[in-house]
């Protein structure tokens, strides 16, 4: 039933649901049961998943090209081997995440054109350079350790095609958070050159990874009611500091020091505290104002023209094939 309604944080048009259902909905959530595609779920329940899934599909796509960028520079074949192997990885990503997506009803044409006409968003950690090598690095070690952090909980979302994937994406990302922290312990335990090269990745990489847990809870638009319906399990807060207490240790360990005078150890809480987050950087890459905002967008709406033909040979072939099989039936 289509009407006014209140308290739609959805942007879409507003829907009034029948009460019953919805009552009925809310206790499945409450008693975590998964929601499968052809279960009733709220119309705002399904574009707050379309809205989540595929701007993470969007990201593990762009999440290519800040790494993509030094393939051809790997110190080592073996570095430019598990490199290649990590990126695929983040397309595969990308690709079980559409299909997720696909099951809520939307096609992956649509998710895409929203994010080529600008009106989706991608994680904001992909608007940064990658500058030197220990980048790689520093990539795996944070960015993919922040990407897990968040993700493991997703293992458990409300909406089974979501769980099910990130499962098999959270394996993956296991093993390239590890290879991230491989290369930095390499650099750290290398020349002076190498541990500043880390040293340098560590200080550029640090704050953007902590921003990528989204704004604080406080003005997180959809946290309370992705929280009760079971799509986040923890707040974008309470998974930055469990990251911020797995990391300093490890960064620590490196013999590497974090750009955070303010960094220290609180006894009584047993938790890392930081200095504050400057959230007017964040509020900037997501306006598009990131140091690569315009880059990424560009190669992403290339690649999209580029495989323009790829796309029509398959709907071509799908075509002939289908008159084929009708023929067939037919005989
Ligand atoms: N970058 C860009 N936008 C962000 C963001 C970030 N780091 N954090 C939050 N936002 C956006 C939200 O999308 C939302 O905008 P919208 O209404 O236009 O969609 C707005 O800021 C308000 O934030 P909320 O906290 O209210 O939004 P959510 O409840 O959706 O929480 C989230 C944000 C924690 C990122 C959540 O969406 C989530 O857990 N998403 C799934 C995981 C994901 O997308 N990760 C991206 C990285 S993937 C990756 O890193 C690949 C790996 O290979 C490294």
């Amino acid at each position: 039933m289509y009407a006014q309604a209140l308290d739609q944080k959805d942007k879409g048009p507003a829907v009034i649901e029948d009460p019953e259902r919805l009552a009925r909905f809310e206790a499945r959530c409450a008693a975590d049961e998964k929601i499968e595609p052809k279960d009733w779920m709220p119309e705002a329940y399904r574009r707050t998943l379309i809205r989540q899934v595929s701007q993470h599909a969007h990201s593990e796509v762009i999440g290519m090209q800040p790494e993509g960028n030094w393939v051809t520079r790997a110190p080592s074949l073996k570095r430019k081997a598990v490199l290649l192997s990590k990126i695929q990885d983040e397309a595969g990503h990308g690709l079980y995440l559409y299909s997720a997506c696909e099951t809520l009803g939307v096609s992956r044409e649509e998710v895409v054109e929203a994010l080529l006409a600008g009106k989706a968003k991608y994680s904001s950690i992909f608007n940064y350079p990658t500058l030197n090598w220990a980048d790689m690095g520093a990539i795996g070690w944070l960015v993919d350790g922040a990407a897990i952090m968040n993700q493991i909980p997703l293992c458990r979302c409300s909406y089974g095609p979501y769980a099910r994937a990130m499962i098999r994406i959270c394996k993956e990302e296991s093993f390239h958070q590890r290879q991230g922290y491989e290369i930095m312990l390499t650099l750290a335990r290398g020349t002076p050159a190498q541990k500043a090269m880390a040293q340098d990745a560590l200080n550029r990489w640090w704050w953007p990874c902590l921003m990528m847990f989204g704004p604080p809870d406080a003005v997180s638009e959809h946290s309370s009611e992705s929280m009760r319906w079971k799509i986040k399990r923890f707040s974008n807060d309470d998974l930055r500091q469990k990251f911020i207490d797995a990391t300093v240790p490890q960064g620590l360990f490196l013999g590497l020091t974090f750009p955070d005078p303010e960094l220290k150890f609180n006894e009584a809480t047993e938790h890392w505290e930081t200095g504050p987050i400057d959230w007017s950087e964040f509020k900037r890459v997501l306006a598009g104002e990131g140091p690569c905002n315009r880059q990424r967008m560009r190669v992403r709406r290339q690649t999209e023209a580029d495989g323009a033909w790829v796309r029509e040979a398959a709907r071509v072939h799908a075509k002939k094939r289908a008159a084929r099989q009708a023929l067939q039936a037919a005989e």
